[in-house]
């Protein structure tokens, strides 16, 4: 059991009985995180060396109903009786958004507590900050849940794979689109009625525009690059598009061409240089992440000693999340009991940056709506030309008689972003297009 360095330098044993936890949130996961407390109390005292017992409760409204019982005891809308509270040693954060969850983290941490939160918008955006303070006061800050919920990701980062130098994440990390592009896929439903699924399954954020827009998913990968190239990115160094602008053709031509539309969150390190991006791509059908499908998320590492690795799981959802937040109580707890303390590392690396977007490099999908009529493709090509991006392919699809238009659909070779930029500003001022309807770009 714990034991301590006295004031006249004597080892004295430190008598505790139990390893006391304050839970700040009971939705989705809170919930889900107090049912398993409670459930596997047993299993957990055994791993843990010590009883976990749940102090205290806070919620945001003391009367709003609950599927879970607890003593209204416990439950409170006072966050000093938990973060004040003597007996609390661990803090579990799972009230989701950035403020104030920053400051109970902070006040939390100040106060000799340990730290267990699932929230990747406080950790993306503060996590430098709270692990330097974590450093300061002795204390342990974990966030396994915060990326793939239940997928062992962090730890995998943080201890298995710290002897490689990683190269390239690909990653589906947000379960709310993917679950969406899955059923407008394979289902032809539409946007709105497969989020509200989403929603009604306890996937999607307080706001889901976080989901839909890549915000959750940017978070996410900043979370992972700062593991695996030892930087502190924040998400304003991601670029970042959402998943709203999909439309039901853009998945049947993909497939025509051989590939399946995916939301990918990427960050490829090139010497110095890492690029950092959230957006939908065209990935061929053959491919691992293609095959991803759902609410399961999907992080492809490529690593220079254990090679390339796919971790696969559910990304969302209470007890999925419950895993990684009860693991990571485990581990602190077991420190406790032994008297270990783990306080996190800072070892930065100075010299990576941002790469800019500008600088990226692929091929690209291009829906167009045009007037139906002699030259259009010519003047068509002629930008894409001038900006020395070469076509690969180019369809004209769906034409609609009475209004003489089509949708024409275009392949590119690889190209700069910087000239697709160009072109595509070009484009949309051409009297022959009507509409630039979408741009995907392809990632091979
Ligand atoms: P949620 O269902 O919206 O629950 C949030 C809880 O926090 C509620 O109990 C709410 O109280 C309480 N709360 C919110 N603001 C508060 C405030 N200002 N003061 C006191 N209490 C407050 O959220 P969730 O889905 O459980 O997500 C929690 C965290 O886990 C987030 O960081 C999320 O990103 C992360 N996460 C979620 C999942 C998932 O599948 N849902 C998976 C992995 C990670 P009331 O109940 O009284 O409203
Ligand atoms: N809203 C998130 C998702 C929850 O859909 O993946 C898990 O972080």
């Amino acid at each position: 059991m714990g034991s301590k360095q006295g004031s006249g330098g004597k080892v004295t044993q430190q008598v505790k009985k139990a390893i006391g936890i304050g839970l700040l949130g009971l939705g989705t996961v809170g919930t889900g995180v107090a049912e398993v407390l409670a459930t596997k109390a047993d299993g957990l005292a055994e791993q843990a060396g010590l009883p976990l017992v749940l102090r205290k409760v806070l919620v945001r409204d003391v009367n709003k109903r609950r599927s879970i019982k607890l003593a209204p005891s416990l439950v409170t809308d006072r966050p000093d009786e938990i973060l004040a509270h003597p007996e609390v040693d661990i803090v579990i954060e799972l009230v989701g958004g950035e403020y104030p969850a920053t400051e109970y983290i902070k006040q939390a941490l100040a106060s000799g507590k340990h730290i267990v939160t699932a929230n990747k918008e406080v950790m993306a955006k503060h996590g430098y900050e709270l692990f330097s303070l974590a450093k300061r006061h002795n204390t342990d800050i974990r966030y396994e849940a915060s990326v793939g919920s239940g997928i062992p990701l962090i730890s995998a980062f943080q201890q298995d794979l710290a002897a490689n130098s990683i190269s390239a994440i690909h990653a589906i990390v947000n379960g709310t689109t993917n679950y969406i592009l899955t059923q407008m896929a394979q289902e032809g439903l539409d946007f709105a009625s497969t989020l509200k699924q989403a929603q009604k399954l306890g996937y999607a954020e307080a706001d889901p525009a976080n989901d839909i827009e890549g915000i959750d998913a940017a978070y996410k990968l900043v979370i992972l690059s700062n593991l695996a190239f030892r930087t502190k990115f924040t998400p304003q160094d991601v670029y970042r598009e959402g998943i709203s602008n999909i439309a039901a053709r853009d998945f049947s031509y993909a497939r025509e061409f051989g590939y399946a539309i995916k939301l990918l969150a990427i960050a490829k390190r090139d010497r110095d240089t890492v690029e950092m991006r959230v957006h939908p791509v065209f990935i061929p059908q053959d491919f691992q992440l293609a095959k991803v499908d759902g609410v399961y998320n999907a992080v492809e590492v490529e690593t220079d000693l254990a090679g390339k690795l796919v971790f696969y799981g559910e990304g969302a959802g209470a007890l999925r999340a419950s895993s990684a937040v009860l693991a990571d109580v485990l581990a602190i707890a077991r420190n406790i009991y032994r008297g270990v303390n783990n306080v996190p590392e800072l070892r930065l690396n100075e010299t990576v940056s941002v790469k800019p977007m500008s600088d990226l490099k692929t091929r690209y999908y291009l829906r167009l709506n045009a007037p139906d009529r002699p030259g259009v493709l010519a003047q068509i090509s002629k930008v894409l030309g001038d900006n020395s991006i070469s076509i690969s392919s180019v369809i004209q699809k769906e034409i609609n008689l009475p209004a003489q238009t089509a949708i024409i659909v275009i392949m590119t070779y690889p190209a700069r972003e910087k000239a697709m930029q160009k072109a595509l500003s070009q484009l949309k001022q051409l009297p022959e297009v009507n509409e630039v309807s979408n741009f995907i770009r392809v990632e091979e």
